[in-house]
């Protein structure tokens, strides 16, 4: 039995509270390839059905019988089952009547008509990965300190792109103790069960890539500050990807040609953000410029062969690989670990270095995510 249980579904479910039957369409339309939903015409239904079955989130539109949207988020979150659900309030218009009521009956965000689908999906986002972010406080340290610290250092660089500041890398590697700390007290399935829901793909990703390469640093004898830098380039090895837009990222479906282009420019972009900090070490950079490169050399950007291929990238290309494969995805649900690591084995000895590949498979063992 994987430690790592396989959610049922690989999508959330989203609550689609909406009494225009046209606008509910709509909206369920627009979300399908992300979120499963469920669209309930009658609030009080909604309130009866969701409360025996209660969704990720809400979302509830102005149009709607036989209460209206400050009734039923007071009547929601009244109710046990429905209390920590966020709601999204989908407005008429920007002079929406009922606005100041549904914000002090309690709604967590508001989407005003007309909307771009893309501002729907990040507040939904933003909304689901608040709420996940908030079961981390019950967790104890230093599991907590390692998901709260590298989700800070994630939004630190999604800032700092935004308004062109460098990052600083002792930060990141402060941030990265606790991680490290989980790693060496065996300490750590906390981590990946706590990002394995969170809506930030590229995040996710990361983190469970920092906290694996870790676990495989450490039983390859890495140590302190060796430990630190594994784990600081796991978190950094993917940054380039916040720049790949969010349509090709998760594009529910194989990407054409012209999209995967696009998407192996995550790799450069890493590196020239990296490169824009000034202080990090060489074997950040490795791992990061490296991870995608095959001993076969028919991996990119550089096509590197052999020994070419630096320890740590090796290392980083078992763990992003395996990483990849058993990721939760919009368009797939994660794959089980002993399915992953059969294919790694099986079907990629020519890209994979044999020895990480074996000494992995050791490792997920002895913690127990593989049987
Ligand atoms: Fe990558
Ligand atoms: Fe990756």
């Amino acid at each position: 039995m994987s430690a790592e249980t396989p959610a049922i579904s690989n999508k959330r479910l989203v609550a689609v509270v909406d009494s225009s039957a046209a606008h509910r369409q709509k909206v369920c339309a627009a979300l399908m390839s992300y979120y499963d939903l469920k669209p309930i015409g009658d609030a009080k239904e909604a309130l009866a059905s969701l409360s025996a079955d209660p969704p990720a989130l809400i979302l509830l539109h102005a149009t709607l019988e036989p209460m209206s949207a400050p009734e039923f988020i007071r009547e929601a979150l009244a109710r046990d089952a429905l209390k920590n659900t966020p709601i999204i309030y989908i407005a008429e218009n920007e002079i929406d009547p009922q606005m100041d009521a549904v914000k002090e009956a309690g709604a967590d965000g508001v989407v005003t008509k007309p909307y771009p689908r893309s501002v729907l999906t990040r507040s939904i986002s933003a909304q689901l990965n608040t709420s996940i972010e908030k079961e981390w406080e019950a967790l104890p340290d230093p599991q907590r300190g390692a998901l709260q610290k590298s989700i800070a250092v994630f939004n630190t660089i999604s800032d700092a792109l935004a308004t062109g500041e460098t990052l600083a890398f002792e930060s990141v590697k402060d941030n990265c103790q606790p991680l490290v700390e989980a790693i060496e007290n065996n300490d750590f399935k906390a981590i990946l069960d706590g990002v394995r829901n969170h809506d930030d793909y590229t995040y996710a990703h990361s983190m469970r890539v920092a906290t694996l390469l870790s676990l495989l640093g450490h039983a390859a004898g890495f140590k302190n500050d060796d430990q630190l830098l594994l784990a600081s380039g796991g978190l950094l090895h993917d940054v380039g990807k916040m720049m790949i837009p969010h349509n090709i990222l998760n594009k529910p479906g194989k990407l054409t040609e012209e999209e995967f282009t696009v998407m192996k420019s995550h790799v450069p972009e890493t590196v020239e953000y990296l490169k824009s900090a000034g202080d990090i070490p060489k074997g950040v950079f490795i791992i990061a410029e490296q991870h995608h490169e095959k001993i076969d050399g028919t991996g990119y950007p550089h096509n590197l062969q052999g020994t070419a291929l630096n320890e740590l990238a090796r290392m980083a290309a078992v763990v992003d690989v395996f990483s990849a494969l058993t990721d939760r995805r919009v368009y797939k649900p994660p794959m089980e670990a002993g399915k992953a690591m059969g294919i790694m084995t099986d079907e990629m000895t020519s890209h994979l270095d044999p020895h990480y590949v074996k000494l992995f498979r050791k490792v997920l063992m002895d913690a127990d995510i593989l049987s």
